[in-house]
């Protein structure tokens, strides 16, 4: 059985100007123990005990005999927090309040006590009553003159009526405070999913973003070496004709429109293996300050008259390991772009700061990752970016230019090469109030190299050696033979691996350098025949090429673009300075031959 939540509250008030009838009351509710036997067998006759049980506790009574002292002592029980359960009321009560208006003054401040109203037939109608006091549970009319049982049975019945009311509210206030709460933790919980939600979003965004690029870099990568190979024998086909001043003017300009055309279509291969992120990426330790500004001189002169550059670099040094090609194509996209969006001029700023990027940033950018960063912003005062276009933005080949002004691929690069650099790249803009591009990359505190290395003009080399090529595109085969021929050198060509390993065992002694495809049809592949002509002769020098990413031929010796790799397409100028370089090497020791 459930214990009750609330005690039984026994106080009760008689308000009635007969004095007399107080005592009546009193004899009838508050029994002196054993003294009235009447009472108890009264009780008994109400509760089916026996007389001779202890009697329940008697009621404590109070008496007022005006209605204004009975609303004072209602007023003092609240004070005392010992409120009445019941108040038996006479009607009338010259000279002050009657019963009916004292009722409606008491309830008024304690609006849950039980009125028994004690009435003669002819006081008041029924009518009349219930028009002053409505129809309510709160009060039950008791005709005088009055049975002691009614009196002493309206005394329980009310005073528990009175606890159950209460124990009533008390849970009813107990279970609101409950429903309270739990809406509290509901909101809590809504407001931690829908955080949730959100991140989640911007994680799924981030992922298509690189699947998009992933996909469009397999397409890409499957095309590249096709391409290149054609890019290769065009520019073959030119390069050594571009010098001779016999041909007729009109051919000489045509030739050199087509290698103007050969260069931008080998950009822009490269350029789809770089957001692709199929590029070879050559880091060096560099200092980021240092590239800005060689950069902002070169800047200057591309923004035009009516773009002001301002520079913000900070003292501090900020070493980073990136590759210096990469990272200026990184800083001329954002600048050709905001020069685009500058049409009628503005300012364009660049600055550059090092930052801590803290967990709780990660959280809400899923690209950021944490730990110090060199943050570089490139602010402009252009169109800004309606917000419509921000989620597209590094999407391959999105562009709002004109067909012909741009190709939609600057930022995706950017994107694929801060990628590349465990960076990341972020948009802020307001259309009308100008974009702010900031891109991060990791600091890296290794030791910052000196400034770059200092290109010099130099002679196309050239060398009497004996080289081994085998190379299975047959154009590009015919070029590189003719063309390294040319600059002095005796050849053995072969079409494919099986030709290429006949000629080696051949002519073994001469050979000194051997120049080879990496994907050829048939066996052995160009690897297989290196390794084996590396078996037999460690001093020979191997020079890779493809049109192929080199990361996508999962090679297990390290390729390094220029010492042992050229990637296609390559100019013979570049194909003679790294065989002469890689010829002139010391002699590898024995000891690293394998
Ligand atoms: N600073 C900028 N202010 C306003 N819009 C910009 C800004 N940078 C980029 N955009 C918008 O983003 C688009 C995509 O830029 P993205 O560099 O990828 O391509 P593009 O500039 O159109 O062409 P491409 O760079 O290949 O010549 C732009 O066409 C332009 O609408
Ligand atoms: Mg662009």
């Amino acid at each position: 059985m459930n214990e009750p939540l609330t005690q039984a509250n026994r106080r009760i008030l008689v308000i009635d100007d007969n004095r007399a009838i107080h005592a009546d009351f009193r004899k009838i509710l508050c029994p002196v123990n054993g003294n009235d036997h009447g009472l108890d067998t009264i009780e008994a006759e109400i509760f089916g005990r026996s007389a001779t049980a202890a009697a329940p506790a008697g009621f404590l009574m109070d008496s007022a005999f005006q209605g204004q002292e009975g609303f004072g002592l209602v007023q003092q029980s609240l004070a005392a927090r010992q409120p009445y359960a019941v108040i038996f009321m006479d009607l009338r009560m010259p000279p002050g309040w009657d019963g009916i208006e004292t009722t409606a003054r008491i309830w008024e401040i304690a609006p849950e006590v039980q009125i028994v109203i004690c009435t003669a037939y002819s006081d008041y109608s029924w009518e009349e009553m219930i028009h002053r006091l409505g129809i309510s549970d709160r009060w039950v009319i008791l005709k005088k003159p009055f049975d002691n049982l009614e009196v002493v049975q309206l005394a329980h019945a009310l005073t528990e009526k009175w606890r159950l009311r209460q124990e009533a509210q008390l849970k009813l206030e107990q279970m609101e405070a409950m429903v309270a709460a739990r809406t509290r933790e509901l909101r809590a919980a809504n407001e931690q999913l829908k955080v949730e939600m959100a991140e989640r979003e911007r994680v799924e965004e981030a992922l298509r973003q690189s699947q998009k690029m992933e996909s469009l870099g397999l397409v890409a990568g499957g095309i590249d070496h096709d391409l290149n190979n054609l890019l290769t024998i065009i520019r073959g086909c030119v390069d050594g004709r571009l010098e001779d001043e016999r041909q007729p003017a009109e051919t000489l300009a045509a030739l050199r429109e087509i290698d103007l055309a050969t260069d931008r279509a080998a950009k822009l291969t490269s350029q789809i293996l770089t957001f692709s992120r199929k590029k070879r990426m050559l880091p060096q330790e560099l200092e980021l300050n240092q590239v800005i500004q060689r950069f902002a001189n070169l800047l200057q002169r591309l923004l035009g008259e009516n773009i002001a550059l301002r520079i913000a670099c900070p003292g501090t040094p900020l070493p980073v390991r990136a590759d210096p090609g990469m990272l200026e194509q990184v800083l001329l996209n954002l600048a050709m772009n905001a020069r685009d969006a500058m049409p009628a001029g503005g300012q364009l700023t660049l600055d550059a700061q090092e930052m801590e990027i803290p967990e709780a940033y990660v959280r809400d950018h899923p690209q950021a990752r944490s730990g110090r960063f060199a943050r570089v912003r490139v602010n402009d005062t252009g169109s800004g970016i309606p917000p419509a276009a921000l989620p597209h933005l590094f999407d391959p080949f999105f562009t709002t230019k004109e067909p012909g002004k741009g190709t939609g691929l600057g930022l995706s690069t950017v994107f694929g090469i801060l990628q590349q650099h465990h960076g990341w790249i972020e948009v802020e803009s307001q259309p009308g109030h100008g974009a702010t591009f900031s891109f991060f990359i990791p600091l890296d505190h290794g030791k910052p190299s000196t400034e770059g290395e200092t290109r010099r003009k130099v002679e196309i080399p050239q060398g009497t050696e004996t080289i081994l090529l085998v190379e299975d595109d047959q154009v590009v085969h015919r070029l590189v033979r003719n063309f390294l021929q040319r600059q002095g050198y005796r050849i053995y060509a072969g079409c494919n691996g099986k030709e290429g390993l006949a000629l080696w065992q051949e002519h073994a002694r001469e050979i000194k350098l051997v120049l080879t495809d990496m994907v050829m049809p048939g066996e052995p592949s160009g690897r297989e025949l290196a390794q084996a002509i590396h078996a037999q002769d460690p001093a020979v020098k191997i020079i890779y090429t493809t049109g192929y990413s080199p990361d996508a031929l999962k090679m297990e010796e390290p390729l390094e673009e220029g010492v042992n790799f050229i990637s296609k397409p390559y100019s013979p100028d570049r194909l003679a300075r790294i065989i002469r370089l890689r010829l002139d090497e010391k002699p590898e020791k024995p000891a690293e031959s394998s």
